[in-house]
């Protein structure tokens, strides 16, 4: 039984569908909710909440991300937002490294000989389907890692980034937050890094020779991957995208790769998705590996999330402490 029918305080209604909740289908539903569960693909905006009404005291998302859900709007009426960090750290941090591979190494290309049946017309030769490597040779300068933001889910990438030898970690994050010099310090002595220096952005491009792009969604990174920063990134430098689809300006990503400005790039998140569709100029693109939002599509952590969001709801709803709450002080 799951959490939340095991809560008898609950009435629950449920949409029945293992996909995203029809609009309709919602805000027919909604009137009189005490508590909204949601994923990142529903909309959560003043028409929602105001379809609820006055008896709604909180909103829980299933996900990391909330740029879904219109804070200034729940503030202002009084709710409190849920949503689930730490529990899909791992996950996505494993599928970071697993981009990088996959680009660096040209899986996406060389899956599709081995499965189209193309093998045959293309056997072994020495530097066919080649890459940069991720991992550091004694015969090659150091890779820098860089990162733009620099949460839990970037700081677990660089803790696996070690075992490939990197030893200088660069990242940008929220110009308005203060540059934490003793946590830098602690990551570099506890990873054996040379370094770990906050730079900025264009610094962030020209330095690294893999970027991850590891930030919140929302109005402040949209399109902060564009043309200007990809024209600074190296020729032989990979770029990977597990955030949002809406930090990278996906026209100048592909005139990128095609003009070969950098190497390659990995994305797991693409503007406008899921309508990515064969005519998607990323699509064509041989050296842009993507897959479709797997970032924390593991069965532990799934769950974990599902709980998490359940408790989140739970605790809204009953007045509780809500194992983790998104701190709406800056919008009342
Ligand atoms: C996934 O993208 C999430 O925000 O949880
Ligand atoms: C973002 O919320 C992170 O955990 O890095």
């Amino acid at each position: 039984m799951s959490l939340l029918e095991a809560t008898p305080e609950l009435d629950l209604v449920v949409w029945p569908d293992d996909r995203s909740c029809d609009r309709t289908w919602l805000l027919g539903n909604i009137p009189g909710s005490t508590g909204l569960v949601v994923m990142l693909t529903e909309k959560v905006d003043s028409e929602i909440l105001d379809r609820a009404g006055p008896s709604l005291k909180v909103v829980s998302t299933m996900s990391v991300g909330y740029e879904h859900i219109d804070l200034r709007a729940a503030a202002q009426r009084g709710l409190r937002v849920g949503y689930t960090p730490d529990v899909l750290t791992d996950a996505v941090a494993d599928l970071s490294v697993m981009l990088a591979l996959m680009t660096s190494r040209n899986a996406g290309i060389a899956m599709a000989v081995a499965k189209d049946g193309q093998w045959p017309n293309h056997p072994w030769s020495p530097f066919a389907l080649c890459g940069p490597q991720l991992s550091t040779m004694a015969s090659s300068p150091a890779r820098k890692a860089g990162f733009l933001g620099f949460g839990r889910i970037a700081q677990a990438t660089l803790a696996r980034l070690v075992s490939f030898g990197i030893t200088h970690c660069l990242y940008s994050s929220n110009p308005s937050s203060p540059t934490n010099h003793e946590r830098d310090a602690e990551l570099a002595k506890r990873y054996n890094l040379q370094s770990v220096t906050k730079v900025d952005i264009d610094e962030l491009a020209r330095e690294s020779d893999f970027i991850f792009v590891l930030a919140p969604g929302g109005h402040d990174t949209y399109h902060i991957i564009n043309e200007n920063f990809l024209k600074q990134m190296r020729r032989t430098s990979i770029l990977i995208n597990a955030s949002r689809g809406t930090l990278v300006d996906s026209d100048a990503l592909a005139r990128a790769l095609r003009e070969g400005w950098i190497w390659g790039a990995g994305l797991d998140v693409v503007e406008g998705e899921p309508n990515v569709t064969l005519d998607h100029p990323l699509v064509k693109e041989p050296r842009c590996i993507i897959l479709p939002h797997i970032g924390s599509a593991t069965l532990e952590t799934r769950r974990a999330m599902a709980v998490r969001a359940a408790q989140n709801v739970i605790a809204g709803v009953l007045g509780g402490n809500m194992p983790a709450e998104v701190d709406l002080s800056g919008y009342r």
